[in-house]
């Protein structure tokens, strides 16, 4: 099939760079020339797993390719994916002027019967304002779709996420738009679950707030777990292999961060508002999440004592391991407090550490774990990176002015910590 996406962010082009592996023709178009100028070259603006290599491999296959122009995309391609930015807006609503101006571009230049697919995480109401605007803008009376597709990937594991998903939903209002639909994600043999549009916009803000919601369960959990001497990390095996409950998304840490869900969850609790629901789970959801930090760091002044003036060597920037993201990162919320109390950071992070010199100033940005480690008072482990969960500990702790690890995303085993003569913190560990 010939298929645009507009929008090149992560969503776009692992979406575009996927369909064309499974033999679609995909023009990707973003309105930022520069990006659009280094895609052309191989330069992927991102840090994604194998993503590199399957733009490079589509490119050459003559599957793939990049550009501008959203009147090409409208007029080559039968279906159209919007996947472009939705960022919160200050009162939490989500920023829907991207996805209007991409329809009304679309309107004014497609020439004949073309599917709009919402891929974007978009509030529910979304697609019909999208018709409404094609409708409206609409040059050359044409028939036209609108769909909504949402996609539930994962930074870190995108591709295999599209590749092997649980599930794919296809909201839709006509047969035409559904079959488009079933046969373009047929390969992927996944379960098709066919809905109509406000359904499916709603099972992508639904399914991102019960995941959030599970985290900050467990987050609440692990606050218990401290008090009373339990290991979170039991109680989410026992909790998890109950079917009805099951083990992911239960791991407790310093809260959940990055691009989706604290916007989406912002998002989702201001469209109940204005439709005149109270979603107090939700809020909530949120409240435990923004505490966790501070949670954290009473855990790091309860062994330190005074945090003034002690260097502080900190792992991991990225709000999760295998993405150079630091958007909503929970490290950043740390690190601020931190600095707010009087410590020396040293920080380091395998892909994000020269992002951090501009968003961190003032703070050292270390090339491996070991140069953090040296001379500081305390580690503190914030992303689960496996090359931390493989660190040299009996070099680590000649380095560290004094034994002390904090473990924000429980990796490491408090007994082998302890018998290796560190002082272990981890977070619902009984500590
Ligand atoms: C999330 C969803 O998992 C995807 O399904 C969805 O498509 C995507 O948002 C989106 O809406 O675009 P993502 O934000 O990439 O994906 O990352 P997750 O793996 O879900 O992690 C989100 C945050 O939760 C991270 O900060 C992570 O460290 C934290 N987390 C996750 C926990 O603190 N505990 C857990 O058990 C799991």
């Amino acid at each position: 099939m010939n298929i645009s996406i507009v929008g090149s962010g992560y969503v776009g082009l692992v979406t575009g760079a996927c369909l064309a592996e499974l033999g679609n023709r995909v023009l990707c178009v973003d309105s930022d020339l520069t990006k659009t100028a280094g895609l052309k070259k191989g330069i992927i603006p991102i840090y994604e797993p194998g993503l590199k290599e399957l733009i490079a491999q589509n490119v050459s296959k003559k599957r793939l390719r990049f550009g501008s122009s959203i009147e090409e995309a409208a007029k080559v391609s039968e279906i159209i994916f919007i996947a472009v930015g939705t960022p919160s807006m200050d009162n939490g609503e989500a920023d829907l002027t991207g996805i209007e101006n991409v329809a009304r571009n679309i309107a004014l230049h497609m020439d004949g019967y073309r599917l709009i697919v919402e891929k974007s995480t978009v509030p529910v109401e979304t697609g019909s304002w999208v018709k409404h605007t094609i409708s409206t803008y609409i040059k050359k009376k044409t028939h036209f779709d609108v769909a909504s597709n949402p996609e539930f990937l994962r930074e870190g594991s995108a591709i295999s996420d599209f590749m092997h998903p649980d599930r794919i939903v296809v909201g839709v209002e006509s047969i035409k738009a559904a079959n488009i639909l079933k046969s373009l994600y047929k390969p992927l043999n996944a379960p098709i679950v066919v809905t109509n549009i406000k359904s499916a916009e709603l099972i992508k803000h639904a399914s991102n707030a019960f995941l959030a919601t599970k985290i900050s369960f467990i987050n609440a959990i692990s606050r218990i777990c401290d008090k009373v001497g339990a290991d979170v990390l039991e109680v989410a095996e026992g909790m998890g292999l109950d079917r009805r409950i099951g083990r992911e998304f239960l791991n407790a840490g310093l809260g959940y961060g990055g691009s989706c869900f604290p916007k989406d969850l912002d998002a989702f609790i201001s469209i109940a508002e204005k439709i005149g629901y109270s979603f107090d789970l939700l809020k909530s959801v949120r409240h435990i999440n923004a505490e966790q930090r501070a949670f954290v760091l009473k855990k790091i002044k309860d062994v330190l004592w005074i945090i003034k003036d002690k260097t502080i060597a900190v792992l991991g920037l990225a709000f999760k391991p295998d993405t150079d993201d630091i958007r909503n990162a929970p490290s950043l919320g740390l690190i601020r407090m931190l600095e707010a109390e009087g410590a020396a950071l040293k920080i380091y992070d395998p892909q994000v550490s020269s992002k951090a010199r501009d968003a961190l100033k003032g703070v050292r940005v270390c090339k491996d774990p070991y140069e953090a480690a040296r001379g500081a008072d305390c580690l503190v482990v914030v992303t689960e990176w496996n090359e931390f969960k493989e660190l040299d500990f009996a070099k680590v702790k000649k380095l560290l002015k004094r034994p002390l690890v904090v473990d924000c995303r429980n990796i490491y085993d408090p007994a082998a910590m302890k018998k290796m003569g560190f002082t272990y913190v981890g977070v619902g560990r009984g500590l």
